[in-house]
Parts: C-alpha cells; sequence; structure tokens
C-alpha cells in the first residue's frame, strides 16, 4: 500500500497532464469529421501503453474505428487480466451550455471538466496508469492485455466481429472494466449488473407533402399528431410498457434479493434534488433503484417534425420523426424487442399514416456473480482502499459488448468503474473528481494484487 500511495504521490501531476492530451484529442465516434482525431487517439493511448511498460502495442483496424492493443506477459503460466476501456467519447454539444471549452480540460473545485473526463477517457487511463505503477514499481502480478476501442459510444458495432477474428490473442481469465459508477465517494460499490438496449427510429409519415395547416388543417391527419399520440400509448397509467410480449422474459428477482437491493443507501430527495424534479415517475410497485437496475424502461431521446425555427409557421408536416431507447433486463433479448417493438408500433398507427420502423443499435444485458474470485479480488482491494466493504450494484446503463465477451470469448467481467452519478457523463460538463482518478490508480493494482494471488 505504501508502495502505491508513494508511486502516486511522486506521479500525480504528470498524470493528470497526460490524461489531459488525450483529453484535448475530440476522438467523437458519431462524427464522420473526427475521423483523424479517432487515429491520433490511437496513436496516443498505444505510446502511452509502451511507456507504461507494455512489451508490444499495436493499433488494430477493424471496419469501424481501429482498437488499440497492448500486452505485457511476465509468464504465460500466470493468469491474465483483459482490460477493456473506450477512448471515443460521446458529442458534446449542446457547446453553449458548457462552462468551459468541452475539449480544453481544466480542473474546478477538485474536479476535471470536459468532455471524457469520466466516460471513459478518465477511468481508462486510471486503468494505464495503475498498470505504469505496477511495472515501475516491480509489482505486477500477473499478465495484463489491453483492449481499448473507438466505437463503445456508437454500440461497438465492429468489436463483436474483432473478437472474432482475435479470440486467441484476447485469451485470459477475466475482463477488467472501468466505465461504471460508484455510489459515492465514500460509499464503493462494484457494478454487477447492466441493462441491455433496444434503439429504434421511427419515421411517420402523413400527407406526400408539407401543407397549408388552414387549408387542410382538420380533414389530414397530422403525423406529428399521430406521433405524439402513439408515443404515449407505449406506456399505460402504472408506467407499464404496452408493446404486447415485451415482459414475457423478463427476468423476476426474487424477494430476497429485492430486499438485499434496498439496503444499499439512497437518498430519494437528494436525488430528486440532484436532478431538479419535484417527483419520481416510474413502474408501479417498484422503488426507484429498482426502476432503473432491474426493470426494463422505454423512452424518447429525439423527436422531430414540422416547423422548430423562430416565429411560427402554419404547417401541417408531411412527416414526424423520433428515436425511441429501450433498456432491457437480463434474459430479455434485443433483436427480439425490436421485432415486437415494430409490430406494435405499426399495429398502433392511425389511419392515414403510414410507418417505418429501424433498429439502430442494441445489446444484451450482463449480470455478473458475486461468488467469482474476480469479485472477491475486487471486494477486498476496495475494501482496502476505502477502508468499507463495496455493495454489489445493478446500474441502470448499458455496456453491451460484455455479454458478447462472455459469449465469443467465454470470458466473464468484472465492472471496477469509479465514476459518480453527479459525473454528467454524456451532458454539458461532465467531470470527473480527481479524489475518484486518483482513488481507481490506487484501487486497480490491489485487483490485480488480489486476483492473482486468489487464482494460485
Ligand atoms: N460508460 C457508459 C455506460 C455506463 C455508465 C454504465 C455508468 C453504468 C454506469 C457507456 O459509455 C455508455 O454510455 N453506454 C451507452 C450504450 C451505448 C450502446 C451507446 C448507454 O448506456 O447509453
Ligand atoms: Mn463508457
Ligand atoms: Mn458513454
Amino acid at each position: 500500500m505504501e508502495i502505491i500511495k508513494n508511486y502516486i504521490e511522486n506521479n500525480k501531476d504528470r498524470f493528470l497532464d497526460e490524461l489531459f492530451d488525450l483529453i484535448r484529442i475530440p476522438s467523437i465516434s458519431a462524427k464522420p469529421e473526427n475521423q483523424l482525431d479517432m487515429a491520433r487517439a490511437t496513436e496516443y493511448i498505444k505510446e502511452s501503453l509502451l511507456n507504461a511498460g507494455a512489451d508490444h502495442a499495436e493499433v488494430i483496424s477493424t471496419s469501424g474505428h481501429p482498437v488499440v492493443y497492448g500486452e505485457r506477459i511476465v509468464d504465460p503460466a500466470k493468469p491474465t487480466v483483459l482490460v477493456y476501456g473506450h477512448y471515443d467519447v460521446q458529442p458534446a454539444d449542446p457547446l453553449e451550455l458548457w462552462d468551459s471549452p468541452p475539449f480544453e480540460p481544466e480542473v474546478r473545485d477538485g474536479k476535471i471538466y470536459a468532455r471524457g473526463a469520466d466516460d471513459d477517457k478518465g477511468q481508462m487511463f486510471m486503468q494505464v496508469k495503475a498498470f505504469e505503477l505496477m511495472v515501475k514499481t516491480g509489482t505486477l502480478p500477473c499478465n495484463v492485455k489491453f483492449m481499448i476501442e473507438g466505437e463503445e459510444e456508437i454500440g461497438s458495432p465492429s468489436l463483436k466481429q474483432f473478437c472474432v477474428d482475435h479470440k486467441e490473442k484476447l485469451s485470459a481469465d477475466v475482463i477488467l472494466i472501468s466505465d461504471t459508477t460508484m455510489i459515492a465517494q465514500d460509499i464503493a460499490s462494484i457494478t454487477v449488473g447492466l441493462r441491455g438496449l433496444s434503439y429504434m427510429e421511427v419515421e411517420v409519415t402523413g400527407p406526400n407533402r408539407d401543407l397549408h395547416s388552414g387549408l387542410y388543417g382538420g380533414a389530414v391527419m397530422n403525423p406529428a399528431n399521430a406521433l405524439a399520440k402513439m408515443i404515449a400509448s407505449l406506456t399505460d397509467e402504472n408506467n407499464h410498457i404496452t408493446i404486447k410480449g415485451f415482459y414475457d422474459d423478463v427476468q423476476e428477482v426474487n424477494e430476497a434479493e429485492r430486499n438485499e437491493m434496498a439496503k444499499a443507501p439512497f437518498n430519494l430527495e437528494e436525488y430528486k434534488e440532484s436532478i431538479g424534479v419535484n417527483e419520481v415517475v416510474g413502474e408501479k410497485g417498484f422503488s426507484t433503484r429498482e426502476r432503473t437496475g432491474i426493470r426494463p424502461s422505454l423512452d424518447v431521446n429525439g423527436i422531430w417534425s414540422g416547423y422548430t425555427e423562430e416565429g411560427a409557421k402554419t404547417v401541417l408536416p408531411s412527416k414526424a420523426w423520433a428515436k425511441i431507447s429501450m433498456r432491457l433486463v437480463p434474459n430479455q433479448k434485443s433483436k427480439k424487442i425490436d421485432r415486437l417493438f415494430e409490430e406494435h408500433f405499426k399495429s398502433i398507427a392511425p389511419e392515414g399514416i403510414t410507418v417505418n420502423v429501424k433498429s439502430l443499435h442494441g445489446g444484451e444485458g450482463y449480470v455478473s456473480p458475486i461468488d467469482s474470485v474476480a469479485y472477491k479480488a475486487a471486494s477486498l482491494a476496495c475494501e482496502e482502499s476505502f477502508g468499507k466493504k463495496p455493495i454489489p450494484v445493478r446500474s441502470g446503463g448499458s455496456i453491451p459488448i460484455v455479454s458478447d465477451f462472455e459469449e465469443v470469448l467465454g470470458i466473464k467481467s468484472i465492472l471496477l468503474g469509479f465514476g459518480l452519478d453527479s459525473d454528467a457523463i454524456h451532458s454539458p460538463n461532465e467531470n470527473y473528481p480527481l479524489f475518484n482518478f486518483y482513488k481507481g490508480i490506487e484501487t486497480i493494482p490491489l485487483f490485480f494484487n488480489n486476483f492473482a494471488e486468489l487464482k494460485k
């Protein structure tokens, strides 16, 4: 522990400078104009891995954005930890809501403010620096591999095939991921569940052109009106999703586990205040934690139609669109949900409207066992660095590739993340407290140590 603390203390400013250089590269996977930045980010990470002590590192192309791979094999007979993370980030808009430019990181009130400060550059870089720490202090107890991808924020379209193509290279005993949250700075937790995702785009068409809303209004089905009604009908008065068959495969969580979940600290008043709502709303019969942790949900992510510029234009639009995502729980299959959604959505279209539905991306949920060696190693590590036993938590977020890792590579993942809900990931003013950044770098070597020890 002393070795770890000393190394961090002596190198902490450099760690931050290096992270800032990575954050300055706007590697937004969704935007074609950032292609070159994707390449710059991969080079930067490859160099970081080599400088940290990788025997070998390379940028491997895929059918989409490339993957950075690196490894240090200390002894083939020893266990191997495969670290996964992503160097791509979400778009930064709306830019005007940022208090400082998203790709010019700065520290204010002990937090790093920038796009990617937490998700996932800050968290992934903790892994790189923890690796460096172990190499330079001669304490690396097992083999390490890195797989850092550039398409997580767009649904990892190429990574499953990448795993198929490089299965041998990626062989490991466990996958270690820092891309999730913990309950609070003084309440460590380990994420043991992720939700799946089904992400759809719908296009609703009425008349063959935009019409004068006086000449035609009242006589023709308006697709924007129709879309609003259709969306409203997707949930009922109990906030139950109305799509036929939607809940068929939902794994009900038993009373004992629900009681266990309810023990995790949660303050509803603080929760409401932190997001500025006066009441929480969700599926009847479930708590807020349960609504995101063990129940599926459906949300409009975007909706547009007709005239949205300044002032008024009297128009009855020809088309209306919406992006609708469904968060799924383990055992629900995203492909099946895509199909149920499409059938249902078409079936509720009113007269005078045609509907087009397409799936943008999706993936399955994940639950990780808490009796595994990796969980024990992570739990002990948190206990050592936070002074308290961490709480297993099911998160509402998704990292769909995690279930593919299990399917293709046959390797389970451990989600040892150090973010906070208040980090505003995907939002303006994304931030990451320095405390969490350094605490992560401190905890990760402890995980490696415990894992190698318990695996013996
Ligand atoms: N790191 C997040 C997921 C996350 C955050 C899980 C916090 C648990 C706690 C990841 O980068 C992410 O944003 N995933 C997307 C899914 C993807 C297919 C776009 C998500 O959850 O919306
Ligand atoms: Mn992420
Ligand atoms: Mn994300």
